[in-house]
């Protein structure tokens, strides 16, 4: 049948008839907010992050309180990034394994005082003198992430947050065979329902920027592409998740989210496991700045995050959260 027995705009005539129709819609549950955590900062002194309008990184005190205020709201996860005191790092990343190291704490402290869900990313990049997701061999101004000699450091990260009592664990490194060597070593120690959310098809993304200025932890040498993948590349998407769930992941993450729609969706086609998108620092940070020269307004807050739902994320990491837990 054609025009005018069928009229699409039937379907949009009322407030009512959209909203019975809608075929996509965002829950308070979808949503796991992103908190930056900083060793060493006095309770009642968080520090604004200037790359990233409204965001801050606090003291565990004040992020516990946050985080209870956020609850009340219907918050239901979140996912903790620390920040070391600078001192303290080095070519290993040792504080980011250390048993009362900052995410260590914070994660202690959450779960004790909160019913959220606690994920903890699972990187050394925060931690490292060099900022490298791995560690690094050095040859005269030449310089390599070593992959297979990282994964003992990774998953000792990952025991130490699911010690504390991470519900779930998120490695971001992009290192190949993490999966399994946390799953093994959780496995190993008694953390078998620890659940893992590999950063699957995790790009070389330009979008990170405020997010390296806001933990510092921004490469001193090279770059990130010898191990995120290259945005061109969408096959290799699949491959990466394929392997990671042979290995054991529970949840798939694309990220970013935003440039990434189309890897979002060939993953939620080809996988049965729940899909997660990162709906990352710069998609972020773009989307304020936006609003805040009056060039956008923020309605374009949920309907970007309804598209990235649409694409078929289950789940959505976004700093968004804090802001429209009130509006859905
Ligand atoms: C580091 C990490 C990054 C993000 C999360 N974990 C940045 C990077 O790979 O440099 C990005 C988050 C964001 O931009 O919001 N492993
Ligand atoms: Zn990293």
């Amino acid at each position: 049948m054609n025009f005018p027995d069928t009229r699409m705009r039937r379907l949009r005539k009322s407030p009512e008839i959209r909203d019975i129709f809608r075929e996509t819609k965002l829950n308070k549950e979808d949503l796991i907010y992103p908190i930056f955590i900083k060793e060493g900062l006095e309770n009642g002194a968080k520090e604004a992050i200037p790359s990233m309008p409204g965001e801050y990184r606090y003291s565990i005190d004040d992020a516990v309180s946050y985080g209870k205020e956020l609850e009340k709201k219907g918050l239901k996860s979140i996912i903790i990034f620390g920040m070391p005191l600078e001192d303290t790092k080095d070519e290993m990343g040792s504080p980011a394994f250390a048993k009362d190291g900052i995410v260590q704490e914070a994660i202690k402290r959450f779960k004790q005082e909160t019913n959220l869900v606690v994920i903890s990313d699972v990187c050394l990049c925060q931690y490292t003198s060099h900022g490298h997701c791995g560690l690094l061999k050095e040859n005269t101004g030449e310089f390599e992430v070593l992959n297979d000699e990282t994964l003992e450091y990774l998953a000792k990260v990952a025991l130490t947050h699911a010690e504390a009592g991470a519900d779930i664990v998120a490695p971001s490194d992009m290192m190949d065979g993490r999966v399994i060597a946390i799953r093994e070593t959780l496995d190993k120690n008694g953390y078998e329902n620890t659940l893992i959310m590999s950063y699957s098809a995790k790009y070389a993304s330009s979008f990170y920027t405020p997010f390296r200025d806001a933990v510092c932890s921004a490469p001193t040498k090279g770059d990130r592409k010898s191990y995120q993948m290259d945005p061109t590349n969408a096959r290799e998407a699949i491959r990466e998740a394929e392997l990671d769930m042979i290995e054991g992941a529970d949840v798939l993450m694309v990220k970013p989210a935003l440039a990434y729609l189309d890897i979002i969706k060939s993953l939620k086609d080809e996988f049965d496991l729940p899909i997660a998108a990162y709906n990352v620092s710069g998609e972020y940070s773009m989307i304020k700045a936006g609003i805040e020269v009056g060039y956008l307004t923020e309605d374009v807050i949920i309907e970007s995050l309804i598209s990235i739902k649409r694409a078929g994320a289950d789940l959505i990491l976004t700093h968004f959260a804090k802001d429209i837990l009130d509006k859905i």
